[in-house]
């Protein structure tokens, strides 16, 4: 088996805690449970890029439960644990000396061009054979196999402009490369039925490809199932927030003035766990209903400019670019935290920041630096600008995970067994299924559903079993 991790020796330790996992999970292992028999994805042969956690280890040995080949890379460079990659090379019935897992390409902290080579290997099946789906997470996969079809069909891979941004310059390279007359991205991209994505960030890009006629096969909108956004960016990233900020720094919270850009799913999660943990919180928002919502639920909501001198932690959590420039940075004041725990590393402006002239990069430990001024003042950066709660700390915990990695799998299913049913498009899983994931969910927390008697139901327009709210209802 081909794979690449950065210790196997690990596999133990990180099959104790898939195992701890598994018991927070009830979605997956429900789903495990339900289709052990039909057996819907085999003859699947998934591709994933999504941060390999002990959470995806559960979500990965899921997929291959269902009858599913699979290879798999980490969807950042920082994200990976290295304990949970071994554990899914070895396999639940494999040794070091003999792995009979799943193929994985990731480490804690690739470089660029170890990140988009990992990318390329897990889209490489052996024996010259193609994946048929891909399980992708921020669309880094997506983007390589349709860049590699598009310069293909164009016949040529266009030269990398000097002032590129630093990742683009790396995946021209790799496709100047592996770009061959005999079309092997094309066949990628032929080969695959369809792809289901994640996050918001995935799928603004998915919804973009579409819209300029550039999708080559369907997808599956995961985020927006209400069962992923509402919970995993919300709920996950309230408990995750704090432990990156606690992990890479352990600064008392209470008492300190964060401010957190968006108050979107994430911001609002972010928000709520600074509060809860006795900062004053302050938002910064673009979108008047996102603003309202931010004071209304208390927070005082301005500008960054207006407080960028003396707050002290800086939360991004906007999915959007060039939200702290380096600009603000050089007047924050002397310690002051700047994360992002949005997807991509661009809502912090660190080109910017490292081009200050006389700025000096310290490294405090892995994933946390301090930047000094030449006037001797330093803000604290965590994760290199990456999304800090995966890269200081191990993201969501296995529960709000089991939500959203439930409705990938039965996204998985959706496509793979019912193609034809999808047509070239962006589509959201039907909402029988968004309230089967979080019917699967209620009794680990000994919650009671209240049943609906049928004259309740036909007095409010619904059937018994549901769906309960039309498909526009927002939760
Ligand atoms: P969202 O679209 O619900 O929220 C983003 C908010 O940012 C919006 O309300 C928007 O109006 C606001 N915004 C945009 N530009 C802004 C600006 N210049 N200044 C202030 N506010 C601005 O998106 P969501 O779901 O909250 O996701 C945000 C990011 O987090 C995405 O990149 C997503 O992929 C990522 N994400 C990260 C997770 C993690 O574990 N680190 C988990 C889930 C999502």
């Amino acid at each position: 088996m081909d794979f690449k991790v950065a210790d196997l020796s690990l596999a133990a330790f990180g099959r104790k805690e898939i195992q701890l996992a598994e018991h927070e999970m009830p979605g997956l292992m429900a789903v495990r449970k339900d289709y052990a028999a039909s057996q819907p994805l085999r003859g699947a042969k998934i591709m994933g890029s999504l941060h390999m956690t002990i959470q995806t280890a559960v979500l990965i040995e899921t997929l291959v439960a269902l009858g599913a080949e699979v290879r798999w890379v980490s969807c950042n460079i920082f994200s990976t644990q290295d304990h949970a990659a071994a554990a899914v090379v070895v396999g639940p019935n494999g040794t070091v000396d003999d792995p009979q897992g799943v193929p994985v390409f990731a480490w804690k902290g690739e470089t660029l061009e170890e990140y988009w080579w990992c990318t390329e290997q897990a889209l490489t099946w052996p024996g010259g054979d193609a994946p048929n789906m891909i399980l992708d997470d921020g669309g880094d996969a997506t983007l390589l196999v349709h860049k590699g079809a598009e310069y293909e069909k164009a016949g040529a891979v266009p030269t990398a402009d000097e002032d590129d941004p630093e990742e683009w310059k790396v995946i021209l390279d790799l496709l100047h490369r592996t770009v061959s007359s005999e079309g092997r991205w094309t066949k990628i991209a032929e080969s695959v039925k369809g792809v289901t994505e994640e996050t918001t960030t995935g799928v603004h890009r998915l919804y973009d490809m579409h819209k300029n006629g550039q999708l080559l096969f369907p997808a599956i909108n995961v985020n927006d199932s209400v069962t992923k956004s509402k919970f995993d960016n919300k709920y996950g990233c309230r408990h995750s927030v704090i432990d990156g900020l606690n992990r890479a720094t352990d600064v008392l919270i209470g008492g300190k003035v964060a401010v957190v850009a968006g108050y979107g799913d994430v911001g609002k999660g972010c928000a709520d766990a600074l509060r809860g943990q006795g900062a004053r919180v302050i938002v910064t928002e673009i979108d008047p209903i996102c603003a309202l919502q931010a004071a209304m639920d208390g927070y005082q909501v301005t500008t960054l400019e207006e407080v960028v001198e003396t707050a002290d932690i800086f939360v991004t959590a906007t999915g959007n670019f060039n939200i702290i420039t380096a600009d603000h940075m050089a007047r924050m004041k002397h310690q002051a935290i700047v994360s992002n725990i949005g997807h991509f590393d661009n809502e912090i402006d660190m080109a910017g920041l490292a081009k200050i002239p006389g700025i000096v990069k310290d490294e405090v430990k892995p994933q946390v630096h301090t930047w000094t001024f030449p006037d001797g003042r330093n803000i604290i950066v965590l994760a290199e600008g990456r999304l800090m709660n995966l890269g200081c700390a191990t993201g969501h915990p296995s529960f709000v995970m089991s939500n959203s990695f439930t409705n990938q799998v039965i996204a998985q299913i959706e496509l793979f067994t019912k193609t034809d049913d999808y047509e070239l498009g962006v589509h959201v899983l039907p909402k029988h299924l968004d309230e089967r994931v979080a019917r699967l969910h209620l009794d680990a927390l000994g919650v009671k559903l209240t049943t609906l008697s049928k004259v309740q139901a036909e007095y409010i327009g619904v059937d018994v079993e549901g769906p309960y709210k039309p498909d526009h209802y927002r939760y």
